[in-house]
């Protein structure tokens, strides 16, 4: 059966992605490994994820891909894509190539078999890097949820981005650039605390500066 985390509160989520930040091995990469969506064996990782996996909420993920308001030629790329259901889900609901790139191995497992079961390796290619290293000016699309100083880490790459280009991050805001639409949702009904609560950000390149 498919592994799936325990269902995680908002709070304790900010917690351990600001702890799993802080305590990170600012070890240097080599060359980004990369890994098609056909032999499912992913290397050992070459630096510590600067964040930890927290899946976004099938609601959300939907949401996220509304605002990017998708079209046929888009090519998506999700920056640290957990288990791959946001790459799956442009690939299933919108018919696009998607990319998800993830540094460590054990999520570019689970998103390789997400992308098997799903039957959309035809569009879908998964990537075992270090998206700092990364090349992704091909995207017209951008999904992160990841940390806000990794959000603006990742700027100046973002900003090179075709005009256009759309960037949904779920969670966290991006220093210095003004987003286009901010919308927050609702938590899940069977969140008695509204910790699950989301709010998420949207930017559209060339962004307005804050
Ligand atoms: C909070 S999870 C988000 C997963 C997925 N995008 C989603 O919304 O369900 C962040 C992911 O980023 C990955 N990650 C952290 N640092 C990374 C890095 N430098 N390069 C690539 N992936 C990284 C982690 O392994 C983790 O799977």
């Amino acid at each position: 059966m498919k592994r799936r985390p325990a269902p995680i509160s908002r709070s304790l989520l900010a917690a351990m992605l600001f702890a799993a930040l802080a305590g990170r091995i600012l070890a240097q990469t080599n060359a980004p490994k990369t890994t098609s969506a056909a032999p499912p064996e992913a290397s050992a990782p070459a630096k510590k994820p600067d964040v930890v996996f927290v899946p976004t909420r099938p609601e959300v993920v939907d949401k996220m891909l509304e605002m990017a308001e998708i079209r046929t030629n888009d090519i998506l790329y999700d920056l640290g894509c957990g288990d791959g259901r946001i790459v799956v889900a442009a690939a299933r609901k919108y018919g696009i190539k998607a990319v998800g790139v993830d540094i460590d191995p054990a999520r570019i497992k689970e998103s390789l078999e997400n992308v098997r079961t799903n039957n959309v390796a035809h569009l879908v290619t998964i990537k075992q890097a270090d998206i700092f290293e990364l090349d992704f000016h091909e995207a017209t699309v951008v999904t992160l949820y990841l940390l806000p100083e990794l959000n603006v880490r990742l700027m100046p790459k973002l900003a090179k981005l075709k005009p256009g280009a759309r960037i949904i991050s779920d969670e966290f805001d991006m220093k210095g650039a003004k987003p286009k639409e901010v919308v927050h949702l609702d938590p899940s009904p069977d969140d008695d605390n509204g910790e699950s609560q989301s709010t998420l950000y949207k930017w559209v390149v060339p962004w307005e500066p804050e």
